[in-house]
């Protein structure tokens, strides 16, 4: 079978930075360490006037299609997941493919494109469906540009409004990929569940400390559904990336992981010494007694030295973008994995052929998890990145300017204030057309 994958990515955050410890956490009367140590957060990139969904997914795809020497012929599908989006007909990827016409000569006018939603696992959905479109035969030749792009706003004063962000990730998706190959084991772990949600709303409503355990839930259900077609250990996987709606979530699920993959493997038996044998279900008698149990053995689990070697290696490395700038839904395990390659070409980490573990997630609720194979290649194509230099560039906004921001991105209101950056070289929305559409230009 063709080999296909990621061959590109690109990352574009919103022009704003809000502090947590500095600016957020004071106003809100709290200790600032409950966002950089709790919730493992520094900052969160916030959208100008001028940015939405469109131009950050825009603006991630014309750098990633400049620097591969794309053309519009080249792309045979543009998919966009959101969960921000503000048309319920007319699908993101029209607006985006419209942007990038203005400023390149063809057109996408024989490119199929869609709009995917499924909270925040949307993301890895359309990468599947192009890595089935392509595998199918279906591409002739072109490539499937996925466009991952959101902005995260809770209400004000939600619980969730520590953990907001906003920025696109873009993807090629294309046969010998140059970043990493999608492989074909996928296990999901899928139910109807009511823990975050937005009927017919901008903001979400939320069950944060249910949403945590529907999280959990549907990633063990999922690790279940990959042990069902392959074996597992902890040591198979060089790379583990999580949705990481807040870095400390992914502490939370990369325990549960690690404690479901090394029972009965040499792991567990290595650690008995230590913190004994996991607990097994036909030894309590009824099942509170049983998770009591299992919860004090992962406590213990985390604190031994083979749990932290294991972690530090394969999962530290990816939060390291998302902890400057939120969640980005759909996107955030996308910026999970760039900012492991990244961090371990900085580093000089060996990656090729690696496997890595992608954990993925949506509330409402569905985790899936793939595997996928670095590719040699990949140190080149991740070192085109210049997150390091967005993230600098932005604007670090005072709490006051946070409270106009928010209002201006909020549908129900008409907030019309000046932008807090200049643009250059850039997609921006332009005002509004005569049917009610976002209109957008290009700024040299
Ligand atoms: P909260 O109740 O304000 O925070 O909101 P908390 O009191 O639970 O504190 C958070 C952590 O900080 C805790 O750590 C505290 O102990 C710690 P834990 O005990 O859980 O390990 N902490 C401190 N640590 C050090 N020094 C201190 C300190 N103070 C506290 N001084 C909550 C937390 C997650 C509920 C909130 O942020 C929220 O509602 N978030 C939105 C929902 C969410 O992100 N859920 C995650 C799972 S669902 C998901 O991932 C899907 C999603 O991305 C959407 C989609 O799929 O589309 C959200």
């Amino acid at each position: 079978m063709t080999t296909v994958g990621i061959d590109a990515v690109e990352i574009r955050t919103g022009n704003l930075k809000l502090d947590l410890p500095e600016t957020f956490a004071p106003e809100k009367g709290e200790d600032p360490e409950k966002y950089t140590k709790g919730l493992g957060l520094h900052a969160s990139s916030f959208p100008d006037v001028y940015e939405d969904i469109v131009t950050m997914g825009a603006n991630a795809a014309k750098r990633l299609m400049d620097r591969k020497g794309l053309e519009p012929d080249d792309i045979g599908r543009i998919d966009v997941a959101t969960e921000s989006a503000f048309d319920h007909s007319k699908p993101a990827s029209t607006y985006i493919a419209g942007c990038l016409e203005d400023v390149y000569e063809g057109d996408f006018h024989h490119a199929n494109k869609g709009e995917r939603k499924f909270a925040c696992v949307a993301g890895t959905q359309a990468v599947d469906d192009a890595v089935n479109w392509i595998q199918a035969g279906k591409n002739r030749g072109r490539a499937a540009l996925v466009i991952a792009t959101d902005t995260a706003l809770y209400e004000r004063g939600d619980s969730g409004e520590a953990t907001q962000g906003a920025g696109a990730v873009a993807m090629l998706i294309d046969e010998d990929p140059s970043l990493t190959s999608v492989d074909p084991v996928q296990g999901f772990g899928s139910a109807d569940e009511t823990d975050f949600l937005k009927p017919n709303q901008q903001f979400p409503s939320v069950d944060g400390k249910r949403s945590m355990q529907v999280y959990l839930a549907r990633m063990r259900e999922a690790l279940q559904d990959v042990e069902s077609q392959r074996d597992l250990h902890p040591d198979d996987f060089a790379v583990v990336p999580f949705h990481i709606p807040f870095p400390g979530m992914v502490r939370k699920g990369a325990a549960l992981g690690f404690r479901h993959i090394s029972r009965g493997t040499d792991v567990e038996e290595e650690l008995a010494e230590e913190i004994g044998m996991q607990p097994r279900r036909e030894d309590f008698e009824d099942d509170e007694a049983f998770r009591d149990a299992l919860t004090e053995y992962t406590d213990d689990l985390t604190g031994t030295d083979r749990y932290r070697e294991w972690y530090d290696r394969t999962v530290e490395p990816t939060l390291g973008i998302s902890r400057h700038v939120g969640n980005w839904y759909t996107g955030s395990v996308h910026l999970a994995r760039a900012s492991a390659l990244k961090e371990a070409r900085e580093g000089g980490r060996d990656l090729d052929d690696a496997e890595m573990m992608v954990c993925s997630y949506g509330s409402g609720a569905q985790a899936e998890i793939h595997i996928e194979t670095v590719q040699p290649g990949w140190e080149e194509e991740i070192a085109q990145l210049n997150v390091d230099e967005q993230l600098r560039a932005r604007k670090d906004i005072t709490f006051a300017e946070y409270e106009q921001i928010h209002e201006v991105h909020n549908y129900d209101e008409t907030t019309d204030i000046d932008a807090f950056t200049t643009p250059e070289e850039e997609f921006v929305f332009d005002g509004w057309g005569r049917m009610g559409e976002r209109k957008y230009t290009y700024v040299e």
